[in-house]
């Protein structure tokens, strides 16, 4: 269905919990977050209740998210359950990749169609310092099991940061040099307590653009909010995800349900819908999810003087 300003909403981003492996520095406070109750997160039962009544009102694709989807038990029979709705065209993951060779296996047996994996260097040492403690390792061998298991195609998310990784841009975008994998830079957004650190990071996607040589724009995927860039010659194709210096609000398609029950219609708004009222017949659900789109706001206001940010830490949104 079409919102207020007539975008098309197609695609619902799922949080399945708001636990981590890692404790990303733009994402989490050091101490990590207060484990919440069971009571307070929706069943998986709950959440693919929810997931096949949005279908209803037009969801077509679906994306995992977390936290850390992969710590969620049970996310396997759940992407199983979705991909036998046969309105929903396209499952997708965004992954940290620590626990991906892991279940790859099971992932791909139970449906999913691709993953999307966040890695901001590719420097060990840098990895173990802004993850607080990962291991980079894992996730080389959680993109190559990706690549094995045929999930095309591969998106790398390196969310850019000024003074942390802005010298390997160019590493980077070697990658897709001989590989088919999609390289996306993200812009560092503002969130709940991680405001500060992230306003002192924030650097433009044009910094890319200045770096890479022999960039060209290319026609794809015109729905996504990333604009795509291939190096003349290069087997995969690189990505500009640019929230704050170009955002693309007036062609979003999307809203959110985070674990514990709310549906966000605006990552960067505080309006959310609690959809825990909403969960006793498919008929209140689609209640909740018509009033979730008939109130998205139009677009963010980051750029505007005296922005205050939302709420919210990013872990428990899933971006
Ligand atoms: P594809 O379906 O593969 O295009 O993935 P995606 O870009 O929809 O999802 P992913 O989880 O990989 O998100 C990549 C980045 O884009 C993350 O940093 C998200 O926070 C950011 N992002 C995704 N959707 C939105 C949005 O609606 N608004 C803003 N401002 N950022 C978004
Ligand atoms: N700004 C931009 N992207 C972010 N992500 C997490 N926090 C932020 C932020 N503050 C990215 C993650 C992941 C995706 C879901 O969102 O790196 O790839
Ligand atoms: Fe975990 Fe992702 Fe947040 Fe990093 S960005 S702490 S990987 S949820």
């Amino acid at each position: 269905m079409k919102d207020k300003f007539d975008r098309e909403i197609t695609y619902l981003r799922v949080s399945v919990t708001d636990r981590c492996n890692l404790r990303c520095k733009y994402c989490m406070p050091p101490e990590g977050i207060e484990k919440k109750d069971h009571q307070d997160l929706l069943s998986l039962e709950q959440i693919y209740n929810i997931i096949k009544v949005s279908t209803k009102i037009g969801i077509k694709k679906i994306r995992f998210t977390g936290g850390e989807p992969l710590v969620r038990l049970g996310l396997p029979k759940l992407i199983k359950d979705v991909s036998q709705l046969e309105d929903i065209k396209e499952i997708t993951l965004t992954t940290n990749g620590i626990l991906l060779s892991k279940y790859i296996k099971e992932l791909k047996e139970a449906g999913l169609n691709r993953v999307n994996i966040s890695l901001d260097t590719l420097k060990p040492d840098r990895y173990k310092d802004i993850t607080r403690g990962g291991d980079f390792n894992k996730v080389m061998e959680g993109i190559k099991a990706a690549q094995e298991y045929d999930m095309k195609p591969i998106k790398i998310n390196a969310v850019l940061m000024k003074g942390f990784n802005d010298d390997e841009i160019e590493d980077f975008a070697k990658l897709t040099l001989e590989q088919d994998i999609i390289v996306r830079f993200i812009e560092l957004m503002p969130f709940g307590e991680r405001y500060s650190w992230t306003k002192d990071k924030y650097l433009s996607n044009s910094r890319v653009l200045e770096s890479v040589k022999n960039l060209e724009e290319i026609d794809y995927d015109k729905g996504s909010p990333s604009r795509y860039y291939k190096i003349k010659g290069a087997k995969g194709k690189i990505g500009l995800i640019n929230p704050i210096s170009r955002h693309f609000c007036n062609t979003c398609n999307r809203i959110r349900l985070t674990a514990d029950g709310n549906i966000k219609p605006c990552l960067h708004s505080d309006l959310e819908i609690d959809m825990k009222k909403y969960l006793g017949s498919e008929e209140e659900i689609y209640k909740g999810l018509l009033e979730a789109v008939n109130r998205k706001p139009f677009q963010h206001h980051i750029n505007e003087e005296g922005y205050d940010p939302i709420k919210r830490d990013m872990n428990r949104i899933g971006g």
